[in-house]
C-alpha cells in the first residue's frame, strides 16, 4: 500500500489523509516495510516516547552509499542522554524572551524587502515566495549564525536541493545525489567559516556553538558541521512556507482576511496558528521503532490493532493529525478564530521545533507588515474556479514540505 499521498496532491492531500484515517490509519507499506500513521493520538503518542521511538532516521528509501551525508548524526535525528546534550547548547538562545529583543530587527528587514517590492513596482505585481517569505527568514537566520546574508543566492540553491530531497515511495536518485553534493558544498563552506571564526570569535549562535562545553568536552568539527547546516536549513526551508501558505489561505478565504483585517490586534496571532495546523509547512516527521510494539487504533469503537517490529521505520503524517476530526471541529475549514489550536505543527515531545518561537514572531512580523504597507492584495493568476485553484499553483517540489514556490499577487501600496 502507497502510505504517501499522490506527487499531484502534494498542496492539498488532506482527501488522502481523510481517506487513510477512517480505513487504513496504522498502514503498513509492504516494499518498503514502513509503516505510516494519520491519526492525532497515535501520532502525538509516538513523539511523546523517544525511548521506544528512535529518531535515528536509518536507511528508509535512502541507498547505503549516501546515508553518511544525507543521515548523520545532529540534534534532529538523535535520541537520549546525547539529544539533550547538544539541546542543552542551544535551547536558552531561543526561549521566546531571547527571541523578542529580535523583533526590531525582523521589522526593519521585513520593511526593507516591502520597500524594495514597491520600489521595483513590476506594475504593482510581485512574487510573494521570492521577494518577501524566502528573504526574510533567510536573513533573520544568516544573522544569528553569523554568515554574510550576500550568499543568500547559495543558500536558496542548498534550500532548494534540500527540500527536494524525494524520500517517499517515489524516490530518485537524482535528488538524493544532488542533496548529498549540497551536504558538501554546506561543510566546506562552513569550515572555512569556523576556522575564521576560532581565530577571531564573534556574538553569533557559530561562536556559541565553538565555544560550548559537554560533559568538559567541545563538540568535534563534524559535530559543530551538522548543527550549522541543521540551524540553516531548519531555520528558514520552514518559514518560507508558513507565511507563504498563511497569506496563500487568507486570499483563498477573503471572509477570514475581512476579520483579520477587522481585528488585527487579536486575530494575527491565531492566524499563524490556523495557517500551522491548516497547511502544516512540516507534514511528516519519521521515527524507528526501538522494540516491538502494539498500536491500537485510538478512537472508540475502533478494533484497529497492529503490531509494529523492532527495527522497523514509521512515519508519522503531522498533516493529517492536524487535519483530525476526532480533535479539531470542521478540521477542512480554514478558521482563525478557532478555539482548539493544539496542532502538532511543530512536532512534540522532546524534539519539539526549537525555533517556534522564532517562526511564530517572524510570521507575526510578517503579517502585520504586509497588511501596514498594502492594501487590495489579489492572487495574480485565473482563480476564478475556486475549485480548480490547486491545479493554478506552484506547488513546492518536496515531498515534506508543504508550500509554493511562487506567489504570484497584485498589490497596491498604502499611503503612509
Ligand atoms: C514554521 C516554521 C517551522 C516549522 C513548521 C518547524 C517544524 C519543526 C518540527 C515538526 C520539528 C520536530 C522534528 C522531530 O520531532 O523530528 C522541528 C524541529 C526542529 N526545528 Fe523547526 N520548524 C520551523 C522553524 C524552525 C526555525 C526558525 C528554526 C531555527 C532555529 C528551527 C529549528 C529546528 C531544530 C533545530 C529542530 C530539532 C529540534 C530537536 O530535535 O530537538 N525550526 N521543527
Amino acid at each position: 500500500m502507497n502510505i504517501y499521498p499522490p506527487v499531484e496532491q502534494r498542496f492539498s492531500p488532506f482527501e488522502f489523509y481523510s481517506l487513510m484515517r477512517k480505513n487504513n490509519p496504522i498502514a503498513f507499506d509492504e516494499g518498503n516495510k514502513q509503516w505510516g500513521l494519520y491519526r492525532y493520538s497515535d501520532i502525538e503518542k509516538i513523539l511523546r516516547d523517544p525511548i521506544k521511538f528512535s529518531s535515528k532516521f536509518g536507511p528508509f528509501q535512502i541507498p547505503e552509499e549516501y546515508q553518511e551525508n544525507l543521515n548523520r548524526p545532529s540534534l534532529l535525528n538523535s535520541d537520549p542522554p546525547y539529544h539533550r546534550k547538544l539541546r542543552s547548547i542551544v535551547d536558552t538562545l531561543f526561549v521566546p524572551i531571547e527571541i523578542s529583543k529580535l523583533e526590531p530587527r525582523i521589522k526593519n528587514i521585513a520593511n526593507t524587502l516591502i520597500d524594495n517590492i514597491i520600489e521595483k513596482g513590476n506594475n504593482n505585481t510581485m512574487d510573494l515566495v521570492t521577494d518577501f517569505a524566502y528573504p526574510l527568514p533567510a536573513t533573520v537566520i544568516a544573522e544569528l549564525l553569523g554568515v554574510p546574508s550576500e550568499d543568500h543566492d547559495t543558500f536558496r540553491q542548498w534550500a532548494d536541493d534540500i527540500v527536494s530531497l524525494e524520500i517517499t515511495n517515489e524516490s530518485d536518485i537524482d535528488s538524493i545525489r544532488k542533496a548529498d553534493k549540497t551536504v558538501v558544498d554546506m561543510d566546506v563552506y562552513f569550515s572555512k567559516l569556523i576556522e575564521k571564526k576560532k581565530k577571531i570569535p564573534t556574538n553569533d549562535l557559530i561562536s556559541h556553538i565553538i565555544r560550548a562545553q559537554v560533559d568538559g568536552h567541545s563538540l568535534s568539527e563534524k559535530e559543530i558541521l551538522s548543527f550549522c547546516s541543521l540551524l540553516l536549513n531548519a531555520g528558514h526551508v520552514t518559514t518560507v512556507n508558513l507565511i507563504g501558505n498563511l497569506v496563500f489561505s487568507l486570499l483563498e478565504n477573503p471572509q477570514e482576511f475581512k476579520r483579520l483585517q477587522e481585528n488585527q490586534n487579536s486575530l494575527i496571532k491565531p492566524a499563524i496558528e490556523e495557517t500551522l495546523r491548516y497547511r502544516s509547512p512540516v507534514q511528516f516527521l519519521f521515527r524507528i521503532a526501538n522494540a516491538d510494539v502494539t498500536l491500537s487504533g485510538a478512537r472508540i469503537g475502533d478494533k484497529v490493532e497492529q503490531k509494529i517490529q523492532k527495527g522497523q521505520g514509521i512515519t508519522l503524517f503531522l498533516g493529517s493529525a492536524n487535519h483530525d476530526e476526532s480533535v479539531f471541529t470542521d478540521p477542512e475549514r480554514f478558521d482563525i478564530t478557532r478555539k482548539n489550536l493544539r496542532h502538532l505543527g511543530f512536532g512534540n515531545g522532546i524534539h519539539f521545533c526549537l525555533g517556534a518561537p522564532l517562526a511564530r514572531l517572524e510570521g507575526q512580523i510578517a503579517l502585520r507588515v504586509i497588511l501596514e504597507r498594502f492594501e487590495n492584495l489579489q492572487l495574480n493568476f485565473d482563480n476564478s474556479d475556486r475549485q480548480n485553484l490547486y491545479t493554478k499553483v506552484s506547488p513546492l517540489k518536496s515531498s515534506f514540505l508543504l508550500g509554493l514556490s511562487h506567489l504570484p499577487l497584485f498589490f497596491k501600496p498604502k499611503n503612509r
